[in-house]
């Protein structure tokens, strides 16, 4: 039996964090899609097609792995694509509330379950967002992001100010 597994976000951009997860999710199932959520409510730093290139450029290692954009619900896409779960990272006790609460609305709407994976120590603390904020301000992002990811998000806001020491 084949088990397919998505790893939905918003990825804007992806992290090491993401990546982490991704790696992990691709060594244990067979199929892993990576869902973009397409929120027109919300308009990101980077584009759609943007992330997917991101993605697509720092997974390209996996060969069960591939990148698609989704609409609307979660367990929809799941329903449409033949993925059996969902697979999400658990940062800290802050993320668990709110993922445990659309674990069970996914479970009661699709049937669908939601594994979690805890987020390797050295990667709990990043997120799209504060690597955005650092980036925009010039600061330091080597690390916390893939190289392609850094480049694109000096493209964006422009080189790292020169730090002493650090
Ligand atoms: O990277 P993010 O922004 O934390 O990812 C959140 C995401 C995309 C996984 C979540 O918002 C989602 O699944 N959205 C799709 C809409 C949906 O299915 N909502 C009902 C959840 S119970």
């Amino acid at each position: 039996m084949t088990v397919a597994a998505v790893v939905p976000g918003s990825f804007d951009p992806i992290t090491m964090g993401h990546l982490d997860i991704i790696d992990r999710v691709a060594a244990r199932f067979d199929r892993v899609v990576v869902a973009v959520l397409e929120n027109p409510r919300k308009e990101g730093l980077f584009t759609v097609e943007e992330r997917i290139g991101l993605i697509e450029a720092v997974t390209g290692g996996h060969d069960n792995v591939e990148v698609d954009r989704f609409q609307g619900l979660l367990v929809d896409f799941c329903a449409t694509r033949g993925i059996d779960v969902i697979v999400k990272g658990l940062r800290a006790v802050s993320d668990f509330e709110y993922e445990v609460q659309m674990a069970q609305m996914n479970q009661r709407m699709g049937g669908v379950e939601t594994l979690f994976l805890s987020t390797s120590p050295e990667h709990s603390f990043l997120s799209s967002s504060l690597i955005k904020e650092i980036a925009r301000w010039e600061g330091p992002v080597t690390g916390t992001v893939p190289p392609a990811v850094e480049a694109a998000l000096r493209a964006k806001y422009g080189p790292a100010r020169e730090t002493s020491g650090a």
